[in-house]
């Protein structure tokens, strides 16, 4: 099938990737000269394992192209991705001006019936926005098909070659046939693909992310009240996660979710909620609690040091909004950061991917630091922000011969509390007993 999608960001880079792996021939669209040179010559513009190695190889066997030109991106498509940002509005609610204007120009572009999708997060409405825009310049039929993406950053090529499903929103019966084909490699393992009205579909990404979001968050909730209460939020997570009807996943306690997904997302239903004046409470309880729960160790660090962290040097492990990606949106490390800067700290910090992005935004504020270990030379303090596997196991007889003080603060419980008194750290983590 001749496919193309327009934007070349983190899903469509993905999407075409893989779509060319399954036997597709796919046309990437971006209107960023730069970006599109940099993936004709063959190098990738975003860390994601896996990817490279689809993406040479499809662009050798000559399945993937990437264009600045949208008439020459969509000959011949018989579907076209939209994989374009929805940033958040001043408001919060998701700022549609990217999809819109490719809807004004695919129009008088599209010579024979074609299906377009939606594959942005987008909120409830926006497909029946694009169909109307397209239909104004639009000589020939096509169909609008709403088309969610579930993919997590650093496991996205699996997530899209075995998907848990696929929900397509459509009611046109010739679009559900080619969607179904095209569809068809990735849910041989029968995993559903689930047709549905496609203001549903649109609705299903915001709930789903949503309700993961509100599942961490309740489990953070329940990890500061084990904290009050004398228990174990490892050990109510356990005792609570093997229920089937509740699941072991994303019950992990810690410093909050970020990235560029469950905060944009969350908020962006709440606006939705608004706008058809439903009081969305449980929504509003989840950023509040979120927004606290990012910095919630800042003040254990301060108390540590008498509320003086002028001259005081902090060692920061983890600047990633979670391991296996660069991504830096909304980590809960950069919150921690300027709240260190603002009482004084110096900060030194380390990160397996993400270091080169937060010098971007922050340049010589704060030192990079080549390895883990040169990071914690001379530091006051330890403060762990991501789970990366690397700060799992650390040679603790380096760690306290050069930090200054024994002291860690965990925002992702990535040791064992009695393991660390053992060792003699002042050890604080999350919804755990020190
Ligand atoms: C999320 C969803 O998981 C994907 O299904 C969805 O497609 C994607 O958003 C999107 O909308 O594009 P992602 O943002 O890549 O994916 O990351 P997750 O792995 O879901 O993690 C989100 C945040 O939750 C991270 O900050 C992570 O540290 C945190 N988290 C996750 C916890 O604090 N505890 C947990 O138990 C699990």
């Amino acid at each position: 099938m001749r496919i193309a999608v327009v934007g070349t960001g983190y899903v469509g880079l993905v999407t075409g990737t893989c779509f060319a792996e399954t036997g597709n021939h796919v046309t990437c669209v971006d209107i960023d000269e730069r970006k599109v040179n940099k993936l004709r010559s063959g190098k990738i513009t975003i860390y994601e394992p896996g990817l490279d190695v689809l993406f040479e190889r499809n662009i050798k066997q000559k399945r993937l192209e990437f264009t600045t030109d949208l008439a020459e991106g969509i000959k011949g498509a018989e579907i076209i991705f939209l994989a374009l940002p929805t940033p958040p509005g001043e408001d919060g609610s998701a700022d549609l001006k990217y999809i819109l204007k490719v809807a004004d120009d695919l129009g008088p572009l599209l010579d024979k019936y074609t299906i377009i999708v939606d594959k942005s997060t987008v909120p409830v409405g926006t497909a029946e926005k694009v169909r109307d825009r397209i239909a104004a310049n639009a000589t020939v039929e096509f169909d609008v098909v709403s088309n969610p993406e579930f993919l997590r950053e650093g496991v996205a090529v699996e997530d899209f070659m075995k998907p848990d499903r696929v929900v397509i929103g459509t009611e046109s019966a010739k679009a559900r046939k080619k969607m179904e084909q095209l569809y068809a490699p990735l849910v041989r393992q029968g995993n559903p693909v689930i047709f549905m009205d496609e203001r549903s579909a649109e609705l299903t990404k915001y709930a789903a992310n949503s309700f993961l979001a509100t599942k961490i968050t309740f489990m953070n909730e329940i990890a500061n009240l084990c904290e009050l209460l004398g228990a174990d939020v490892d050990a109510v997570r356990r005792g609570v996660g093997t229920d089937s009807r509740i699941g072991k996943r994303f019950l992990f306690a810690g410093i909050g979710y970020g990235g560029s997904c469950f905060p944009k997302d969350v908020q962006a239903l709440a606006r939705s909620s608004d706008d058809v004046n439903y009081d969305f409470k449980i929504l509003d309880a989840v950023m509040d609690v979120n927004q606290q729960q990012k910095t919630k160790l800042i003040p254990q660090v301060k108390e540590y040091f008498d509320g003086d962290l002028a001259g005081k040097t902090i060692a920061i492990w983890g600047l990633s909004f979670k391991p296996y990606t660069d991504d830096i949106r909304e980590a809960p490390a950069l919150y921690n950061i300027e709240e260190l800067l603002a009482a004084g700290a110096k900060v030194k910090a380390y990160d397996p991917e993400g270091m080169e992005n937060v010098r971007e935004i922050m340049g010589d504020r704060i030192s990079m630091c080549e390895n883990m270990y040169d990071c914690i030379d001379g530091c006051d303090a330890l403060m762990i922000m991501t789970e990366w596997p690397v700060f799992r196991t650390p040679e603790f007889d380096q760690l306290s011969e050069k930090l200054s003080n024994k002291v860690i603060f965990d925002g992702r419980n990535l040791y064992e509390p009695e393991q660390m008194k053992e060792l003699g750290y002042t050890y604080v983590s999350i919804g755990r007993q020190t």
